[in-house]
């Protein structure tokens, strides 16, 4: 069985579907922190039946032992964590700890029931501001922001850890753009608020929640001058997850690997996809700059494919159709 920290979010909701249909068995552990428990309802269906679910803190030891003792648990896969980083500039302790300690208590824990093996949800953002496009993992690594530390600092305690104890089987999977939704149109990103994120705020202009979509950014050295980012599917994202519990059953050690697409997508890029997945105009504005943002960011997704044997299958189009089938139904459910 498969412990799933986090998995009522976005993308752990749908790595348990990825893991459903890999024939894999699992329990979440969430705090509904960032999610709804009535995603589980949601899940049902399309995992062929309701996940087991726990209630709880990863920053809790009872309740990890209470699970360990409970599930036959052979391996994690961490998604537990707050990623907003413009609030992890205002609250970096809550950030620290969260994220930080969260991951210490959990690796307590799975060290207590001889647990050794975790997938770790580590993002591009750990390769800062890159000299060149596409990133490759042995680039140097940075950080520019709270949130951005935290996935570095854990990226080197499961580094040591690896070192000290070798023993464990460790993923660090650096996610670059995830979006989209299953294509169901039954679970997707729901941020509460103003979306931090571009195709969350460009949904919700198509489908007229919001009345403009603002481009941070005209100017930057792209064909475009707008940012350039690697959007990847969720659901490619999720069977990455699956492809590395694969791979560390094949292999101990640790294992450091990029998910994306190695394709550059540019904000307006994105907006005419979306229109044209969407039937509807996004309408939009080129604003200033937002502050640490870099031009262009995308992977490249050698090693993934190499060491996993997994490459993405979706494309743009089926990224924005997606969320779009998401938001529609979003919207037709709060009316
Ligand atoms: P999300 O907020 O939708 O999901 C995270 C889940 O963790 C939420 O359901 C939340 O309730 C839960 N959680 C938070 N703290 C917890 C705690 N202490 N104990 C138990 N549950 C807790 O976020 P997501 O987009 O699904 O991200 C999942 C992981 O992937 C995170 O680690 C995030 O940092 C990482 N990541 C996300 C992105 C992205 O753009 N979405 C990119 C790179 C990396
Ligand atoms: C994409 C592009 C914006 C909103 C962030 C985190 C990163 C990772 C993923 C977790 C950029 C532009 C955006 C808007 C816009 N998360 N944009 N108008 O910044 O690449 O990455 O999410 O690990 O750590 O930093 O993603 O979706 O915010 O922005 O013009 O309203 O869209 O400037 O070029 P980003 P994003």
């Amino acid at each position: 069985m498969i412990l799933v920290t986090g998995g009522t979010g976005f993308i752990g909701s749908h790595t348990s579907v990825a893991l459903a249909n890999a024939g894999h068995d699992f329990v979440i552990l969430d705090n509904l922190a960032n999610s709804q428990r009535d995603v589980l309802d949601r899940l049902a269906p399309l995992c062929g039946k309701r996940p087991a679910f726990v209630e709880g803190d990863v920053r809790d030891a009872a309740t990890l032992d209470r699970v360990f003792a409970q599930y036959p648990i052979r391996a994690v896969i961490h998604f537990a964590a707050l990623k907003a980083v413009g609030e992890s500039v205002q609250k970096p302790l809550a950030y620290y700890e969260n994220n930080i300690t969260g991951t210490l208590r959990l690796l307590e824990a799975m060290r207590r029931a001889a647990v050794h093996t975790l997938v770790f949800s580590s993002s591009a953002t750990v390769y800062g501001d890159p000299a060149s496009v596409p990133i490759r993992e042995d680039f140097p690594l940075s950080a520019t922001n709270p949130y951005g530390w935290t996935k570095l600092m854990v990226e080197q305690i499961l580094a040591d850890l690896s070192k000290s104890e070798p023993q464990w089987r460790i993923a660090r999977l650096r996610y670059f753009n995830p979006v989209g939704a299953h294509e169901s149109g039954q679970i997707g990103e729901d941020p509460s608020g103003i979306p931090n994120n571009l195709m969350p705020y460009v949904a919700q202009v198509a489908v007229g929640q919001r009345p403009q979509l603002q481009v941070f950014g005209g100017d930057y050295p792209t064909p475009d001058g707008t940012g350039v980012r690697d959007y990847i599917h969720v659901m490619d994202l999720a069977e990455g997850h699956v492809a590395a519990l694969d791979s560390l059953a094949r292999e101990p050690g640790l294992l450091t690997v990029n998910l994306g697409t190695g394709l550059g997508v540019s904000v307006l890029d994105m907006v005419a996809a979306f229109e044209k997945a969407s039937g509807r105009p996004v309408p939009y504005r080129i604003v200033d700059r937002r502050p640490g943002d870099v031009a262009a960011c995308w992977a490249d997704p050698a090693l993934a494919l190499q060491r996993l044997g997994w490459r993405t299958r979706r494309d743009l189009d089926q990224m924005c159709a997606d969320a779009w089938r998401w938001q529609s139904n979003r919207a037709a459910w709060s009316a």
